[in-house]
């Protein structure tokens, strides 16, 4: 058995906690200041979990949160990226979680047992912990960017046409995964209904399908994000390793061969028979996941559990009627008309 994260948490280290986050919320409301003029001119439309979303760049964000327009704003002014960087970017409900910890336990597998059950990181801390999102770095007083060891990786919901020149201008490694829009779709219903703001109603099925099929959701249009990046990968596959979370759950291993391969450190051939590939799909693996995660929060008002649900392919049968099945394959066909994106 793992040991659950909340009872992982001292005293004193609890108190240091709320030291950052007292600052970290400090930092974070000068930022929203400063960009405030700016997002106030800015097109918007009713949000999922939060009052509105905001157009920016040709992508809808959350206003006064950590992914949100004002840190997308921050990031393109601040963020300096390092050459050997590698980035994780997805839409949100796209197997960012289990690539996050894929790429932290393949790229440190030499500093822990990839077999231990109560040491790894992975089995005492979310992978959001573990790979952090430069939305929620930017925020920081202290990132963790500023001492990190080479390669230094980061995940983001952003746009490509979004991502900060640094990053571009170095050819940092990116990896991309895309899902299936319509188990997207569910995923995400599930989600922001559950971390929604408590004076906020609960989210029916039938509006979350009418924004999403509009492009309406954080960090969409879903279609829009995936093609950017796609596109990109075709022109640029040393740079883009473009995935799908349905390729990845058919033949994981297979896949995460050929991360390990993109992300600088292959498997060797002694690792391949001792079994270190099955060790790491394991490790990473949802149940595995998922039963670490059972307890303590991430932030305020955000379980871990939180972003383990299912976790299978195809899930969205049960939840969405034929006319909307139908509705959604019409635009992804229209929208990915000539592009080799199969789920
Ligand atoms: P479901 O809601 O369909 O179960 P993200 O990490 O981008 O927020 O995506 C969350 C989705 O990935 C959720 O899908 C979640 O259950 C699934 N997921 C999380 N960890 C996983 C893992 N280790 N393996 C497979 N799926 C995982």
């Amino acid at each position: 058995m793992s040991m659950p994260i909340a009872a992982s948490v001292s005293p004193r280290a609890s108190i240091a906690k709320c030291k950052h986050e007292d600052e970290e919320r400090a930092n974070m409301d000068l930022i929203f200041y400063k960009y405030k003029d700016r997002v106030a001119m800015l097109p918007k439309e009713k949000g999922w979990s939060t009052k509105n979303l905001y157009l920016y760049q040709g992508f809808w964000h959350q206003s006064m949160r950590k992914v949100s327009v004002e840190s997308v704003m921050a990031i393109q002014e601040t963020f300096r990226a390092h050459p050997t960087d590698i980035y994780l970017a997805t839409v949100p409900k796209s197997g960012t979680t289990w690539l996050k910890a894929l790429m932290f336990a393949l790229v440190n597998r030499n500093q822990y047992n990839n077999n231990s059950v109560s040491t790894h990181p992975l089995l005492v801390s979310n992978p959001h912990i573990c790979l952090p999102y430069i939305e929620f770095e930017i925020f920081k007083t202290t990132p963790t960017y500023v001492d990190a060891h080479s390669p230094r990786l980061f995940a983001t919901h952003m746009s490509y046409t979004s991502l900060p020149q640094s990053i571009l201008d170095y050819g940092c490694r990116l990896v991309y995964i895309c899902r299936n829009p319509k188990d997207v779709l569910v995923s995400l219903f599930n989600f922001e209904n559950k971390r929604r703001d408590k004076s906020f109603d609960i989210m029916t099925f039938d509006e979350a399908f009418e924004l999403f099929s509009k492009g309406v959701m954080v960090n969409g249009p879903y279609w829009d994000h995936v093609k950017g990046y796609h596109k990109v990968s075709l022109e640029n596959p040393e740079n883009i390793l473009f995935l799908t979370y349905e390729d990845l759950t058919r033949d994981t291993a297979n896949y995460v061969k050929q991360l390990a391969n993109f992300m600088g450190c292959p498997f060797t051939e002694e690792e391949e028979a001792k079994g270190v590939v099955q060790e790491i799909v394991s490790l990473c693996s949802f149940e595995s996941l998922s039963e670490a995660n059972k307890h303590g929060n991430l932030a305020k008002g955000l379980p871990n559990e939180v972003f383990f649900r299912e976790g299978k392919v195809g899930g969205w049968i049960n939840h969405l009627t034929d006319e909307m099945s139908r509705i959604l394959d019409e635009i992804t066909e229209e929208k990915f008309h000539g592009l080799n994106i199969t789920f």
